[in-house]
């Protein structure tokens, strides 16, 4: 066979390659180690010198002609494999809705819905609904609630600390108690608000807490206001989103920011008060805290404590739904598997 005629041969075959691995092997047969140019190149040894530098050339080009058409073919059938793949692999989603019957709308996450619940609740019982930062600085989240640098009771609350400014001054807020402190520097009085929020400790998560997750405070400051007021509010507030069965009760405790303090706990709604393994027999479960607000908090942000007292209360907004809905693990609500979120 002549160079023109397996030049003639390679390119035709290359041009008929109707896919990347025809063209492989034509790329082999005719420019492979065992392909025909390199035959060729091989029989080179029997010619004289001066022939074997003239035919070496030929060959040489020739070799570099069939490469480029080669990578040309390549380049096309590597464009037009790439476009068959995109083709075969894109979902049609039509298909979806007819075997599958309609797409289904998602809904609001229980942890939201639950929060606008609290919301309407409280907005029925005479309060606004307002928000504060999740970062802060110290003084928000400790310093102006009565917990000065150092002060032991900083230690309830396993801070997460953001690297900003000096070591430890800024924070992702442990509690939704700072918002208390915005809105009085901003000069509301009288303020009768909720503030519910995403909150963060550095806890591990169980059954029963989440280093993420979400709290709803309350704060009263008015002329007159009693710690009959916080019971009752708190009573009045338990009845209407837990139910008429669903009682509070207050037990004394220690908060920094109120004076006196108190746990809050309301009627197990597991057992309904009967007494059970979640309650650990008391028929009782603690939700949150309050308290009547500390005089040194209002020195920190300028309310004459002469004339105006208030109350104060904080509860999770998880926690709440974990006892309205009877979930076991609380990190079910955050692991989104919508086979247990879809039941909500
Ligand atoms: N901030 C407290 C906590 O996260 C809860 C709390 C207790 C809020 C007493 C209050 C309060 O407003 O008066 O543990």
């Amino acid at each position: 066979m002549t160079l023109e005629d397996l030049e003639r041969r390679t390119v035709a075959a290359v041009a008929a390659a109707t896919g990347t691995a025809a063209l492989d092997e034509v790329e082999a047969s005719a420019l492979g180690k065992r392909g025909e140019l390199t035959r060729a190149h091989r029989d080179l040894g029997q010619l004289e010198p001066e022939e074997r530098r003239t035919a070496g050339k030929v060959l040489h080009e020739l070799r570099l002609r069939l490469e480029a058409a080669v990578a040309a073919r390549r380049a096309e059938l590597d464009a037009v494999e790439r476009r068959a793949t995109l083709a075969a692999e894109r979902l049609d989603l039509t298909e979806v809705g007819e075997v599958a019957g309609p797409i289904r709308a998602g809904h609001l996450h229980l942890v939201t819905q639950t929060q606008r619940e609290l919301e309407d609740v409280f907005v029925g019982m005479g309060f606004t609904v307002a928000e504060g930062p999740e970062a802060e600085t110290d003084w928000y989240n400790f310093e102006a609630l009565n917990m000065p640098p150092a002060h032991p009771a900083r230690g309830m609350w396993d801070t997460f600390y953001l690297e900003l400014g000096e070591p430890e001054t800024v924070l992702l807020r442990a509690h939704t108690s700072p918002v208390q402190i915005h809105l009085l520097e901003q000069g509301q009085r009288p303020v009768h608000a909720v503030m519910p929020g995403r909150c963060y400790r550095r806890d591990t998560p169980d059954a029963r807490h989440l280093a993420v997750f979400h709290q709803i405070e309350g704060l009263v400051v008015d002329r007159g206001i009693t710690f009959g007021d916080l019971a009752g509010t708190i009573e009045t507030f338990t009845n209407a989103y837990f139910g008429a069965d669903i009682h509070s009760r207050l037990r004394p405790a220690y908060f920094p920011f109120t004076e006196p303090s108190a746990e809050f706990e309301i009627t197990c709604t597991i057992c309904r008060g009967e007494g059970c393994r979640t309650c650990s027999g008391t028929g009782w479960i603690e939700l949150g805290g309050c308290g009547m607000v500390d005089p040194a908090v209002f020195d920190a942000v300028g309310v004459d404590a002469a004339v105006w007292s208030g109350f104060a209360f904080g509860f999770g907004i998880d926690r709440c739904a974990q006892m309205r809905h009877g979930i076991a693990d609380l990190r079910a609500l955050v692991e989104n598997d919508v086979r247990f979120l879809g039941q909500f």
